[in-house]
């Protein structure tokens, strides 16, 4: 992504941020404590949101040009113990069973493998550990806007980064060997029709 495009990322999700996304945030991220790996962290939109119950956190982001952006966030922020990660999530750098929470919004649907990514988290939880998500999704089978989030999909993919409209993201994660705990399904406030649908909540190592 060039620079600009990451400048103009803050820009675009302004709206939906204010409308409800960082309510969406807060909400999910007060429960996080311990160690805390975040994947695709973006420009950093979650880091004011972290509690102080968290002890280490990790920010991965392979984009050089967003991964710039949070570094700039952090440096703004009364975050202590903050590593940043070029790595990929498909190869999360971190041994087996070493975090509590893994954090990740609006990054399956950019991912190039969702079932390596899905994997990884598994792998670096804690037994008993949690996936903390907020993702927009496919809209239900048959109906107009999941037509048209098929019909766009190829066009925007190209446009957004490798955005998909159209993952059917909680079936992914149950098929990876997650139990979903608590999820909330809700139309994304001030957003484009077709990323509307949301999902977010908790999905628990199983
Ligand atoms: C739509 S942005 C979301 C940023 C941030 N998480 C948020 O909530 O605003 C998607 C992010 O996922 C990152 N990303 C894309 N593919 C990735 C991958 N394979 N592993 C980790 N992050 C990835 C992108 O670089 C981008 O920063």
């Amino acid at each position: 992504m060039s620079f600009l495009s990451a400048f103009l990322y803050d820009k675009c999700m302004i709206s939906a941020e204010e409308a409800c996304l960082k309510e969406w945030r807060q909400g999910l991220l007060k429960q996080v404590h311990g160690h805390v790996l975040e994947i695709g962290a973006g420009t950093g939109a979650n880091i004011e949101f972290y509690p102080e119950s968290v002890i280490r956190l990790v920010l991965s982001e392979p984009d050089e040009s967003m991964r710039r952006l949070l570094e700039v966030k952090i440096g703004n922020s009364a975050l202590k113990d903050v590593t940043v990660s070029s790595a990929s999530a498909e190869n999360i750098e971190a041994n087996e069973e070493s975090f509590d929470f893994v954090v990740a919004s609006f990054v399956c649907c950019s991912v190039t493998n969702l079932e390596a990514v899905l994997n990884q988290i598994h792998r670096v939880l804690k037994p008993g550990g949690s996936l903390v998500f907020l993702e927009h999704v496919a809209a239900d089978k048959g109906s107009k806007r999941r037509r048209w989030q098929n019909r766009m999909n190829p066009f925007w993919r190209k446009l957004a980064g490798n955005c998909h409209l159209n993952r059917e993201i909680e079936k992914s994660m149950v098929s990876a060997g997650f139990e979903i705990s608590e999820i909330k399904r809700e139309s994304m406030r001030k957003a484009m029709p077709l990323v509307r649908p949301t999902i977010r909540g908790v999905a628990v190592k199983g």
